[in-house]
């Protein structure tokens, strides 16, 4: 019998905290789900301390997952464990993950605290997080470059005060992986009730070592990995949860331990996280790239054809990426389309969502001729866009665009409850139509990210645009699809601007706060 692998998922917390990839409420209940299919064992759903809109995301996420355990993150202080306990309130399983540095350079310059008083604030907080809950998991800060020493202490300390998940942070991304894995073995060895927690960690990928970090701790005994979808996180990332999975899975002849992720779900979740951030995957990432199973070589392909195993050590449909996907078409009925999306993992809230999304559909079937699993996903988004709160909304886009002369757009919206119609001209079709909108809109925001990503291959596939803008320090982003780039581009362009114009939810403070 193996071990269970705890697989512990900080996309919608850590990956959050990378500049740009906020999320909204509704947001993270997408993502929350996905990760529930994908059998994530703890979901990290925000900082509930850290602003309203976060706490309302994690309260919004613990009421809906009910296969999953929702975690919410609190710095060693009153106030944020009983933000989280009370955002908490609702969940099937609940988890208080309590912090405070414990290395010498953030005691010193960020806490101006000493070690004893670090170590009292950690057993308080573990105290007052288990009144909430039983599962409480605490994290020595920057445990990367703490002494171990202290560490011990501390550990031991906050186990006798109820801590059941010990998580040892690489903050920094300093560690290196035989150091690491070290580091892991000797705290298990030397703490003396060491058996009465599950030991975790938490690696970030400043050095590009962050699997490799925590496949090291695994084998050490940690058996807890935190991670993320794609590797978002603070700076250069955290530990990418597929690659972290895929490896366990495939090498399970060194591991002794093995996690329940359904890996099916790995590239569905990934593309999700991916265009709600509007962070693109690079094409040769491990797992999730678009050539991580793609043979170009002449004689890889050969092999690959005579027997896969030559060249290939994971089965690409085992992580989602499908072969013989059914694909629907315009004479696709109702019943069809509901069982496709229901096998996809979506459940319409309503028979009004339903028509909505069938109707929307029937709409993208008419121009083009497959649909595959990758246009229903969009489809969803858009639905889930059309009912979030909008007050600006695309009614007609009319674009001319010829060789030699200045392209000009046409746009009519309907802006706080009127119809309003300008036009201008730009350097492309794209960018006279964006100037058409912004000239109605005026919300002379700055243009922080433009990017175009094909769903599907051909040249009718739809193109998916994500639009990040920026004002006044706040970061949002706007998504759109359609077969028409332009029409797209128009569609991510407003939905961003609704974002902006939506009650700010800027987190305040942030976790490097204290
Ligand atoms: O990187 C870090 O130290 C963290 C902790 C809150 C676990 O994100
Ligand atoms: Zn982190």
């Amino acid at each position: 019998m193996k071990d269970r692998l705890v697989i512990f998922d900080t996309t919608m917390r850590d990956g959050e905290q990378s500049p740009g990839a906020s999320m909204t409420r509704d947001e993270k209940i997408r993502i929350g789900k996905a990760l529930e299919r994908l059998k994530v064992d703890v979901i990290e759903a925000g900082f509930p301390a850290a602003s309203p809109g976060d706490f309302e995301s994690v309260q919004a996420v613990a009421r809906v997952i009910k296969d999953s355990t929702v975690c919410g993150l609190a710095r060693a202080l009153d106030n944020d464990i009983d933000r989280a306990g009370e955002a908490l309130k609702g969940a099937a399983r609940s988890r208080i993950h309590t912090f405070i540095a414990t290395s010498p350079i953030h005691m010193q310059m960020k806490l101006n605290m000493t070690p004893e008083q670090v170590i009292e604030h950690a057993v308080r907080a573990v105290k007052r997080a288990r009144q909430f809950t039983d599962d409480v998991e605490f994290s020595p800060e920057d445990a990367g470059r703490s002494d171990e020493d202290f560490l011990c202490r501390v550990l031991e300390a906050v186990i006798n005060a109820g801590a059941t998940t010990l998580n040892i942070p690489d903050t920094v991304g300093y560690s290196i992986p035989q150091q690491f894995g070290a580091t892991i073995a000797n705290l298990m060895a030397r703490i003396p009730n060491a058996d009465k927690a599950i030991f975790s960690v938490h690696c970030h990928n400043d050095l590009g070592l962050a699997v490799a970090n925590s496949l090291s701790a695994v084998m050490n005994g940690a058996r807890q990995v935190e991670c993320t979808i794609n590797g978002l996180g603070e700076r250069a990332g955290n530990a990418s949860l597929e690659e972290v999975v895929m490896a366990v899975k495939t090498r399970h002849d060194v591991f002794n331990c093995q996690t329940r992720i359904d890996t099916r779900e790995i590239l569905t979740c990934s593309k999700l996280v991916s265009t709600i951030t509007g962070f693109p995957v690079q094409p040769n990432k491990a797992i999730v790239g678009a050539n991580a199973f793609a043979h170009e070589a002449g004689i890889h392909q050969d092999g690959v054809l005579k027997s896969r195993e030559t060249y290939e050590i994971m089965r690409a449909e085992d992580v989602g990426w499908s072969a013989n996907r059914m694909v629907l078409g315009k004479h696709s009925g109702r019943n069809a389309f509901k069982s496709r999306m229901t096998q996809l993992g979506f459940e319409f809230a309503s028979e009004a969502e339903l028509n909505d999304a069938f109707a929307r559909f029937k709409q993208l079937a008419d121009k083009k001729h497959e649909i595959f699993d990758e246009d229903l996903q969009a489809i969803i988004s858009e639905v889930d866009l059309a009912s979030e709160e909008e007050q600006i909304k695309l009614i007609a886009l009319k674009v001319c665009s010829e060789t030699g002369e200045i392209p000009t757009a046409t746009v009519t919206l309907q802006w706080h409850n009127q119809e309003v119609i300008d036009s201008s001209t730009g350097g492309g079709a794209v960018d006279a139509s964006l100037k058409a909108i912004e000239k109605i809109v005026q919300t002379e925001a700055t243009l922080a990210l433009y990017s175009v990503n094909n769903i599907t291959n051909g040249t009718d596939a739809q193109g998916e645009v994500t639009v990040r803008l920026e004002k006044a320090g706040r970061i949002v982003n706007g998504l759109g699809a359609d077969t028409d780039i332009v029409i797209a581009s128009a569609k991510a362009y407003i939905n961003a601007v609704n974002k902006l114009q939506s009650p700010d939810q800027r987190r305040h403070p942030q976790k490097g706060d204290v």
